[in-house]
């Protein structure tokens, strides 16, 4: 049995500067042995530790889709030591990878529902990876009407806008991509996630809502979609507690009795309303 703490050693192959702040780097990274690919089977709404020699690691969800060959993706806010070291490398470098880790987004008891994506902010990187997927000819027709609402402070704080605009040109997702206030140059939607969200008023009869963003998107959008008919297992949410080992040995991310790397990342809201407010 391989040592859960014993990173994939990858290769960047390409780094994407994101955001015009320049804070959000996207890495696409390749294994170094074929065979490691394999081995990596993930699923939408996984994370990794991304493992950097004398550094450290650091969780961060997958952003591309098993859909996606060749390579895996991730997108990465530089805020302290180990994203910093890691926004200084260079494509060609090794580092490591780690993982899958953690529980997924539930995708096949999603299958026949409408699904109504909402995003705020970076936190739309497992995001990212739920709809390529979905959105990919093998599964398109498991669900049902895709809505994709996300938000971000300006136009040039928008993640993967070129794919964004992608899914904007077809007819089988119902994109809501909007910025928090009137920006030069804007013709797209203004306002805030929550209020775009109460305009799109998506079904909510037979269909799943998954919910991503800073922790005060979160808040004003349960309401929101309890309006719109949402049961609290209806909603899906994603948590990035504090993390160290990502594989339930440690006890860092313990919210109650449950281990956020390994029962979690992804719970439903009827879920934590059974936790302490810890997250
Ligand atoms: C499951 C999961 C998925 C994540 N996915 C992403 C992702 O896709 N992209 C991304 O950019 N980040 C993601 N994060 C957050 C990321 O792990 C942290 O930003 C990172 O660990 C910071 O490490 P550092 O060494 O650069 O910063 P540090 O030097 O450790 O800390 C710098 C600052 O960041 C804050 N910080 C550190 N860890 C966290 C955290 N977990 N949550 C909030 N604030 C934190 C610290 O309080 C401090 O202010 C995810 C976290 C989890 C648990
Ligand atoms: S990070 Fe170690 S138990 Fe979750």
């Amino acid at each position: 049995m391989k040592n859960p703490y014993l990173p994939y050693p990858v290769r960047i192959d390409k780094i994407i500067v994101e955001t015009e702040d320049k804070n959000l780097r996207s890495f696409r990274l390749v294994f170094i042995n074929p065979e490691d690919e394999k081995a990596f089977a993930y699923t939408p709404g996984q994370f990794a530790e991304l493992s950097l020699a004398g550094y450290g690691e650091i969780p961060i969800g997958i952003a591309s889709s098993p859909t996606e060959k060749g390579h895996i993706f991730f997108t990465v806010n530089k805020v302290g030591s180990v994203s910093s070291a890691l926004h200084n490398m260079k494509e060609g470098d090794i580092m490591g990878v780690r993982g899958p880790l953690g529980n997924a987004y539930p995708l096949e008891s999603m299958e026949g529902r409408d699904i109504v994506i909402v995003a705020g902010g970076f936190a739309v990187t497992t995001l990212r990876s739920t709809v390529t997927w979905m959105l990919h000819p093998d599964n398109r027709a498991k669900y049902g009407k895709i809505y994709f609402i996300y938000g971000a402070r300006t136009p040039g704080m928008l993640l993967y806008r070129d794919e964004m605009q992608k899914w904007q040109e077809r007819d089988d997702i119902e994109t809501y991509i909007t910025i928090d206030r009137e920006y030069p140059g804007w013709d797209g939607l203004v306002g805030m996630v929550p209020a775009v969200l109460e305009q799109a008023n998506p079904p909510s009869a037979n269909a799943t809502a998954v919910v991503c963003g800073p922790p005060v998107m979160i808040r004003f959008t349960q309401p929101v979609l309890e309006k719109l008919g949402f049961a609290d297992d209806q909603v899906v949410l994603s948590l990035e507690n504090r993390m160290k080992c990502g594989i339930g040995i440690c006890g860092r991310c313990n919210v109650g009795p449950e281990y956020v790397c390994k029962d979690g990342p992804v719970f439903t809201k009827a879920q934590l309303n059974e936790l302490p407010k810890e997250y």
